[in-house]
């Protein structure tokens, strides 16, 4: 049985939303100690190669976060069986990856947010075309899907 668990964390572009959920995710794995690889990309092909939106990089900065060297990339079908989870941000991303998945596919599916109680089969909202302010609602509501991801892994992650 694999003992390191790999997360994908997935949205349209890879420059809002999942790179925030990586990054949350980071920190929280870290701090709780779970060894786990982990990455985020896009299903779209828009923003291949660039660098999280400033808006992003922004909310991240002030939690004490760099995340100005990620770089974009869209989702592979490798992906599929090389991480452990993928995890979409939103319902739209989550059935995207399903019709992407052939039959070498391992990875188990879900929402960011099925990993909160009182939250499953919700999206974390798409800020790219609001206000600044979006980005904080984002960032909370990844802060509340990687904690809730990391303590079910750590659970079941034999030390
Ligand atoms: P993300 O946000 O999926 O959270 O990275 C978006 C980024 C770009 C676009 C849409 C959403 N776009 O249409 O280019």
């Amino acid at each position: 049985m694999r003992t390191r668990p790999a997360v994908l964390f997935v949205c349209l572009g890879n420059i809002c939303r999942s790179p925030l959920a990586e990054a949350a995710f980071r920190r929280e794995a870290q701090r709780i100690g779970l060894e786990v690889e982990v990455d985020s990309a896009g299903t779209g092909d828009w923003h291949i190669g660039a660098a999280p939106d400033a808006r992003a990089q922004a909310v991240a900065k002030r939690a004490g976060i760099d995340i100005g060297g990620y770089c974009a990339r869209q989702v592979t079908a490798a992906d599929f069986a090389r991480y452990t989870h993928i995890v979409a941000m939103d319902r739209d991303n989550l059935a995207r990856l399903r019709t992407l998945r052939d039959d070498h596919a391992t990875a188990e599916l879900s929402l960011l947010l099925d990993h909160v109680d009182g939250r499953a089969g919700s999206s974390v909202a798409d800020p790219y075309f609001g206000e600044a302010s979006g980005f904080d609602t984002t960032w909370a509501d990844v802060c509340l899907g990687a904690a809730g991801l990391a303590c079910k892994l750590g659970a079941q992650t034999p030390v």
